[in-house]
C-alpha cells in the first residue's frame, strides 16, 4: 500500500536509529515534502519512504495524499485509562476552592476510584476503557502507558492489569503496562503505610511479575502519599524481577522523587510540576526521561512543570496526557501539544518531539514507533496541509485531524 503526494512527511527516521531526541535535536523534526512512504498492511509496517524523485508508480488502492501532512503517531507514556465511575463530584468541590491534596485528605481521590473498582467486574472495566481508549486512537495516539493503581488490594491491581492485558491483545495501538500498586495506601491499611509498602514488594509485586502482567513498576512517590525510601525499596525489588521503574514525582512537592527514579535507573520520571534546577540537572545527566503532563496542570490548577528548562538543559523530554478520572480526565494529545506551546513554552517542533518519538522512549518502545521509516510500525495521521508545523498546537480545537491509521489499517 502507496501513499504518495505527502506535502510533508514528519517525523521521517530513514535510518530506522533514532530513540530519543535531547539538545539540538529536540528542536528540529525531518519532514521532507512531496513524499510517499509504502507500507505492508499484513505486517503493518513501514516498506518504504521517499520523496517524488524515486516513487513507485502507483496501484489501484494506492492513496492519494493530495499535499495534505501526514504525522507519527503520538505516543502517550502515561496514563490511568482503567477505571470505574467518574469523580464530577471533586470537580465540584475543586470548583469550590478545595485542593487535590485535601480531597485526597477527605477520602476522596484515589480511595474513591478504588473504592468503585473493587464493585466492577474485568468485563465491565474492560469496557470502559475500551471506549476511552479507542476515541484516543481516532485521536491520533498509536502507543499507550496504561498503569495499574486504583485496585490497592492484590486481587483488584491484578484485574487491573489483566484488563490492560486484554486491551493490548485487542487494539491496532502498542500497549505497555505498568504496575502502580503503591498509588495509595488502600483503606484496609490506614495508618499502617509501611505495612501497605511491605505487601505490594511482598505479596503484590511477585504475583504481578509470576503472571508477566507488567512492563515497568510506578510509585507515587510525593508529599502525603509515599517516600523516596520506601520508592527506592520498591524499585529495588521490582529490579530484582527485571522491571524498570516509571515514577510519579514531584508533583505536589520536592520529595527525593526524582533522586530515588535515577539512582534506580528508572526509564522516567513523570510530572515534575515542582522539580527545581537540581531535579533538572540530575536527569539531563541520565537516561532517565522527564516526562510532564500539562493536561494534570491545567485541570487540577496545578503549576505547569517546567519544560522549556528541561530541554534547554538537555532533559529527554515527553509530554503525556495522564488520562485519569481526578487529575485529567483528557487524552487528547493535540491538546497536550497545545498546552505544552502555549502554557510551557516549547516550540512546536519540541511540542511535536515530546508527543511522539521521546513519548516512545518513554515507554521503551521508541525502535518501533513515534517515527516514520522502514522497520518501523505504520501508525501515522493525516491532515489537509497546514501552513505550518505551529498550526497544529495554535488551532488547538479545529478538527485538523483528517484520518488516523494504525498498523496500516484505519481507525
Ligand atoms: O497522575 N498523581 C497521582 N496519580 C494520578 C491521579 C490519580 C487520581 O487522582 O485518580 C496522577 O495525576
Ligand atoms: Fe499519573
Amino acid at each position: 500500500m502507496l501513499i504518495y503526494n505527502i506535502g510533508r512527511l514528519w517525523g521521517a527516521d530513514a535510518e530506522g536509529t533514532m530513540r530519543l531526541r535531547r539538545g539540538a535535536e529536540m528542536d528540529c523534526v525531518e519532514s521532507p515534502e512531496h513524499a510517499w512512504l509504502e507500507f505492508d498492511p499484513h505486517t503493518g509496517l513501514i516498506t518504504g519512504m521517499g520523496t517524488c524523485k524515486a516513487m513507485p508508480a502507483p496501484e489501484e488502492g494506492d492513496m492519494d495524499a493530495r499535499g495534505g501532512w501526514v504525522f507519527p503517531s503520538f505516543c502517550d507514556s502515561h496514563t490511568h485509562v482503567i477505571y470505574a465511575g467518574s469523580r464530577e463530584g471533586e470537580f465540584r468541590d475543586k470548583i469550590d476552592g478545595l485542593s487535590y491534596e485535601e480531597i485526597a485528605r477527605r477520602g476522596g481521590g484515589i480511595l474513591n476510584s478504588a473504592d468503585r473498582l473493587h464493585e466492577a467486574s474485568e468485563d465491565e472495566l474492560l469496557a470502559g476503557a475500551m471506549e476511552r481508549v479507542e476515541a484516543m486512537m481516532r485521536a491520533g495516539t498509536g502507543a499507550i502507558e496504561i498503569k495499574s493503581g486504583y485496585g490497592l488490594r492484590t486481587a483488584d491491581e491484578l484485574k487491573m492489569l489483566r484488563v490492560a492485558a486484554r486491551i493490548r491483545e485487542m487494539v491496532p495501538a502498542t500497549v505497555r503496562t505498568t504496575f502502580l500498586g503503591a498509588h495509595a495506601v488502600g483503606r484496609e491499611y490506614a495508618g499502617r503505610q509501611g505495612e501497605y509498602v511491605d505487601m505490594v514488594i511482598g505479596e503484590m509485586l511477585p504475583a504481578v511479575a509470576a503472571e508477566g502482567l507488567a512492563d515497568y513498576v510506578d510509585v507515587f512517590c510525593d508529599r502525603g502519599f509515599f517516600t523516596a525510601e520506601e520508592t527506592t525499596r520498591i524499585l529495588e525489588a521490582a529490579a530484582r524481577y527485571g522491571l524498570r521503574g516509571k515514577i510519579h514525582g514531584d508533583e505536589l512537592a520536592q520529595s527525593g522523587g526524582t533522586e530515588a527514579a535515577v539512582a534506580a535507573g528508572a526509564l522516567s520520571v513523570d510530572h515534575l510540576e515542582n522539580a527545581g534546577e537540581a531535579q533538572l540537572r540530575l536527569l539531563a545527566e541520565s537516561d532517565t526521561c522527564a516526562t510532564m503532563l500539562p493536561g494534570a496542570s491545567f485541570f487540577s490548577g496545578l503549576p505547569y512543570g517546567p519544560a522549556r528548562r528541561a530541554a534547554d538543559m538537555g532533559c529527554i523530554l515527553a509530554l503525556a496526557s495522564d488520562y485519569n478520572p481526578g487529575s485529567s480526565p483528557s487524552g487528547d494529545m493535540r491538546m497536550v501539544m497545545s498546552l505544552g506551546c502555549i502554557k510551557m513554552k516549547l516550540s512546536p517542533e519540541r511540542a511535536l518531539n515530546a508527543t511522539t518519538i521521546n513519548g516512545a522512549y518513554a515507554m521503551g518502545v521508541s525502535d518501533r514507533v513515534g517515527a516514520l521509516g522502514p522497520g518501523r510500525e505504520a501508525n501515522f495521521f493525516m491532515t489537509h496541509a497546514l501552513p505550518d508545523l505551529a498550526y497544529l498546537p495554535y488551532a488547538y480545537t479545529e478538527p485538523l485531524i483528517k484520518g488516523c491509521w494504525l498498523r496500516g489499517r484505519k481507525v
